[in-house]
């Protein structure tokens, strides 16, 4: 199938890209570089050895979509393209609303012209607020969002599923992502944040790498097994896994809705220890007061994934840990190491 990858230069994107060529698809990428570098490309490149086209732009330009829909038969879209700092959504909320909500209504407009009605798209366990129970099952009351990131998400899956009730021949799938960490088993992708890293696991390999003096761990006095945040880590490679299954598995027309997560949680200082092992060092944490809008505890129920999609997380948090450092190791400037 050639589809539309948005955002495919970004974290999840890239690693999706490679995943997808790797069964025989072919992406067509579109990223504006706001939280990316085009050699995450050239190193999807590398590890496929086929070529991936890459469109330079912005989702909300709708001429360049015209222009890349009239260039190609896109087949299917996967939306990753977003902005997705949780903090930094609340201080820009303005341009975290025009992006991600501006950016999906102007590409589904375009789709909608050029006949494409198959999105797959990147949402968030965060629309499910605080759980209602664990781990969370799909029909889990959404809501409750403490963000406007968070909520950006609710908004786009509730924008889609309109579009469907509208029309039925389109295929939404929503992917609700648990916590992605990890990175290619090769050394040569993996997560490539901008300044200093707001989720767990990029700060424990910076901390790792000696670049940050100590992690500091957002409170230990929640109601979990040793009072840090409990999370569903899920390797990167098995989350891009699982948009190659979506897309190979939903033939129908619909609205389908997904949990990615591996149904198991850790904890922060499970994490720590997990890394420790990997890299073979002691790494030093502080415990510092908790983090305004986190939830104590997050985990999936993947079962529907596996059941319909035969989906099923494979690497566990030793791998996840062990990729990290490979990385964090081989690219200690990230993307920029060969520019
Ligand atoms: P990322 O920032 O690495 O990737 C997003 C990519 O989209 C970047 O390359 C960025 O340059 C590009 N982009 C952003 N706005 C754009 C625009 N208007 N036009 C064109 N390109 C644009 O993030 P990621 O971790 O790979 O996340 C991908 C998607 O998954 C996002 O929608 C994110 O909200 C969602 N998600 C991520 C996580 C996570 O923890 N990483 C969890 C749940 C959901
Ligand atoms: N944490 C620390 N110290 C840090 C960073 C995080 O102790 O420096 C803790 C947090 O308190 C939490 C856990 O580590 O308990 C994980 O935090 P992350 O920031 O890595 O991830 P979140 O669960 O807060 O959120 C992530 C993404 C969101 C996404 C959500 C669910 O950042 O975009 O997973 O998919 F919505």
């Amino acid at each position: 199938m050639k589809i539309l990858v948005t955002g495919g230069a970004g974290y999840i994107g890239s690693h999706t890209c490679v995943e997808l060529l790797k069964c025989g698809h072919e992406p067509i990428v579109i990223d504006n570089f706001c939280n990316s570098l085009p050699e995450s490309i050239a190193r999807v490149r590398k590890i496929t050895g086929r070529d991936v086209v890459l469109y330079k732009g912005d989702i909300r330009d709708a001429a360049l979509l015209e222009k890349i829909f009239s260039e190609h038969r896109i087949d299917c879209v996967i939306h990753f393209a977003g902005l997705k700092a949780v903090g930094e959504s609340c201080v820009k909320p303005i341009e975290y609303y025009d992006n991600n909500i501006c950016g999906t209504l102007t590409l589904v407009d375009v789709m909608r012209n050029h006949g494409c009605k198959k999105i797959v798209f990147s949402s968030s366990a965060t629309v499910y607020g605080t759980p209602e129970k664990l781990p969370l099952t799909e029909d889990c009351r959404t809501g409750g969002t403490t963000n406007p990131y968070g909520t950006s998400k609710l908004f786009q899956e509730k924008i889609l599923s309109d579009i469907y009730a509208a029309d039925s021949e389109w295929t939404v799938i929503l992917l609700r992502y648990f916590n992605p960490i990890g990175a290619h088993e090769s050394g040569l992708m993996g997560e490539d944040p901008h300044g200093i890293p707001n989720n767990l696991s990029p700060y424990i390999a910076k901390v790792a790498i000696g670049e940050l003096p100590e992690v500091k761990v957002f409170g230990n006095d929640y109601p979990t097994k040793d009072g840090t945040g409990v999370r569903d880590y899920i390797h990167v490679v098995d989350l891009a896994k699982g948009h190659v299954a979506a897309i190979d598995k939903v033939k129908e027309s619909g609205v389908y809705v997904y949990n990615l997560g591996t149904g198991v949680g850790y904890s922060v200082l499970d994490v720590i220890k997990a890394f420790e092992k990997a890299c073979g060092k002691e790494i030093p944490y502080v415990v510092t007061p908790r983090r305004d809008g986190d939830i104590a505890e997050c985990y999936a129920d993947p079962s529907k994934a596996e059941r319909e999609l035969g989906w099923k997380a494979e690497l566990g948090i030793d791998e996840m840990c062990r990729s990290i450092w490979k990385w964090q190791r081989l690219n200690p400037h990230g993307y920029k190491t060969e520019e």
